[in-house]
């Protein structure tokens, strides 16, 4: 499915008055990862990826227009946010502007109850749900798919976390012109069988990361030898991951997200200079988590840009994985995680 080409609409600007919409969007954790940008503008990956959106923390976004204001303002947790933060917002906020052909500065306020920054990929839930209200503020009517692509832009994971349960996020054909890849680069459900998942969620630890994904990521594509061979073995992994869903097979979907997330983290290290999140912390409970499988639970482990490690299990097996790690680990904090609905409106007016 190909949705229309919205961001070459040109319309002359009109101002917007009045109005304001609240969204609300949950994280999604990646079982076929995405890391390496072919554009990083348009936030094209090299690879498809695939994962679960969350029930757990979401992302509540109010976007107001502020008539008499000449600058965004975004308050995120209470706070007005400064720096990377406030630039990030105000780019995708002109984007949805230029998009839409309408002018007039907004008021954004998020409360996002992912701890930020920490590789729990709260920007996925943040942009999901930004990109939800400011295109209802700004009256951008937009289907799912155009809807994942805008919210592409502000962070690629969050084109994900606009659709529930598993979604697939295409890259875009690789051959393909930018323009191409751009209409094509969008995320859809995916189908899955008879499976009933949880993911046990170890914070190992809550800090921000030392190195920005986007950072990480631009270091991983340009100097890690081992870059090329993890696109390959993701393409394969993705063929896989689709067949193991569909066939319900809790097995397969963990064992193959385990090997895709050892092999991102393994291009990262040997990247120029190493990029590690990675913690002695995280090597323990992934000991912990070869244990558990030892002992006959479905347990596989993923991890994202931090130490934190997400463990796949079946629903009936998450109180028990979740108490097994909360005892070995007594310093994190542990959540347990269903499959989640994705991005929506919760109110909007003017
Ligand atoms: O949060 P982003 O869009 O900069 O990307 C983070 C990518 C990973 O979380 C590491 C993997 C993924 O596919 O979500």
């Amino acid at each position: 499915m190909r949705s229309e080409h919205w961001s070459t609409l040109v319309q002359p600007a009109r101002p917007v008055t009045s109005g304001s919409a609240t969204a609300v969007a949950q994280p999604n954790i990646a079982l076929v990862k995405y890391w390496g940008k072919r554009d990083e503008r348009l936030v094209l990956p090299w690879s498809d990826s695939l994962s679960m959106t969350l029930d757990i923390f979401p992302t509540t976004t109010h976007v107001r227009i502020a008539p008499d204001a000449e600058h965004d303002t975004v308050v995120l947790n209470g706070r007005p946010a400064t720096g990377e933060v406030l630039r990030r917002v105000t780019t995708f906020l002109e984007l949805v502007r230029n998009t839409a052909g309408r002018r007039g500065a907004a008021v954004v306020e998020t409360d996002n109850t992912v701890p930020t920054g920490a590789g729990l990929a709260s920007s996925a839930s943040a942009f999901a749900a930004l990109a939800v209200a400011a295109a209802t503020v700004y009256g951008l009517d937009l289907d799912a798919t155009a809807l994942s692509r805008l919210a592409r832009r502000g962070s690629g994971s969050a084109s994900r976390s606009v659709f529930g349960g598993f979604a697939v996020w295409h890259a875009g054909q690789r051959t393909s012109t930018l323009a191409e890849a751009d209409l094509n680069s969008y995320a859809e459900p995916v189908p899955s069988g008879d499976l009933d998942p949880a993911l046990v969620i170890v914070v190992v630890d809550a800090g921000p990361k030392a190195v920005s994904s986007r950072e990480a990521m631009r270091r991983t594509v340009d100097t890690s030898p081992l870059y090329g061979s993890w696109v390959a073995a993701s393409e394969d992994d993705l063929v896989l991951m689709r067949d193991a869903l569909r066939r319900g097979d809790l097995d397969a979907v963990g064992s193959i997200a385990e090997q895709n997330a050892l092999g991102m983290h393994a291009t990262m290290l040997a990247a120029r200079p190493a990029v590690r999140y990675l913690s002695p912390a995280t090597l323990e409970v992934l000991d912990q988590v070869s244990r558990l499988r030892r002992d006959g639970v479905s347990a596989y482990a993923t991890m994202d840009a931090g130490p934190n490690v997400k463990v796949l299990c079946h629903r009936a097996d998450a109180d028990r994985v979740a108490e097994a790690l909360r005892r070995s680990n007594p310093e994190s904090s542990v959540h347990v995680a269903g499959p989640g609905q994705g991005a929506r409106l919760l109110r909007a007016s003017g």
